[in-house]
């Protein structure tokens, strides 16, 4: 793993020249009509066919975008029919500002599924001492709190502990309407936007999953009645 003081530099340094390429890409090649959907930080192993794959890590991650997600996102206002992001916005520093600019760049109807490590159940099984239950990523631990720390904390690179309450409560505050629990067993109330995402999910854990999984719909305007 890059240690937290290697990512900061690159954040430091890079990080005006991706807020440029960002804006660069917003105003001169980011759709405005038909667009397919966003894939946020795919990553080295995640690249999804067909979707737009925005990325910070220019080194190792293969994306189509190169941009930062601390900075508005590179799209349009009401463009984007969905959003997918997995284990990333735990990363992110506000969560409260990434969730208002996906909800500006979807179309009305657009939905976000946005998934990151389940906070609920790695609670639960710290209660329980059930230590199996995590696993010795990024350092090995011997107590259920060191695991826990690990799971959650991930050597100071998470910023937050999500929850379903937690994120709900995020969701709801964007604007979005009816966040819905999802299983990372590839269960989606969205078949039709998000299969190819779920060909990259892995887990098969039914009872305490290690990924927390929402999809939210950014809400139609309603017709107004006279
Ligand atoms: C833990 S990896 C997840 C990769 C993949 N989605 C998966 O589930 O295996 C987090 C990804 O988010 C990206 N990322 C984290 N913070 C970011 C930021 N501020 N802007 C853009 N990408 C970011 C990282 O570069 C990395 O590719």
């Amino acid at each position: 793993m890059i240690s937290r003081n290697a990512k900061l530099l690159f954040y430091l340094s890079l990080g005006p020249v991706m807020g440029i390429n960002g804006w660069i890409y917003r105003h001169l090649r980011a759709p405005r009509a038909g667009a397919s959907g966003v894939h946020l930080g795919p990553g080295q192993k995640t690249y999804l066919n067909g979707w737009i794959n925005v990325d910070a890590n220019c080194l190792t991650a293969r994306c189509d975008v190169w941009a930062d997600f601390r900075r508005p996102l590179p799209f349009h206002d009401d463009t984007i029919p969905a959003f997918y992001s997995h284990h990333v916005v735990e990363h992110l520093p506000d969560l409260r500002q990434h969730f208002h600019e996906v909800f500006r760049c979807l179309i009305p109807g657009g939905v976000y599924r946005v998934g990151g490590p389940d906070g609920d159940s790695a609670i639960a099984k710290f209660v329980a001492g059930d230590n199996a239950w995590f696993s010795d990523f990024p350092d090995v631990r011997a107590s259920t709190g060191g695991r826990l720390d690990n799971y959650l904390l991930c050597r100071g690179e998470h910023l937050h502990i999500l929850t379903i309450g937690f994120l709900t409560e995020m969701l709801l505050d964007a604007g979005f309407e009816a966040p819905v629990k999802c299983l990372p067993t590839k269960e989606t109330r969205h078949p039709e936007l998000f299969s190819e995402c779920l060909a990259v999910e892995w887990e098969s854990d039914y009872d305490f999953p290690h990924t927390l999984i929402v999809e939210a719909r950014k809400p139609r305007p309603t017709a107004l009645s006279d």
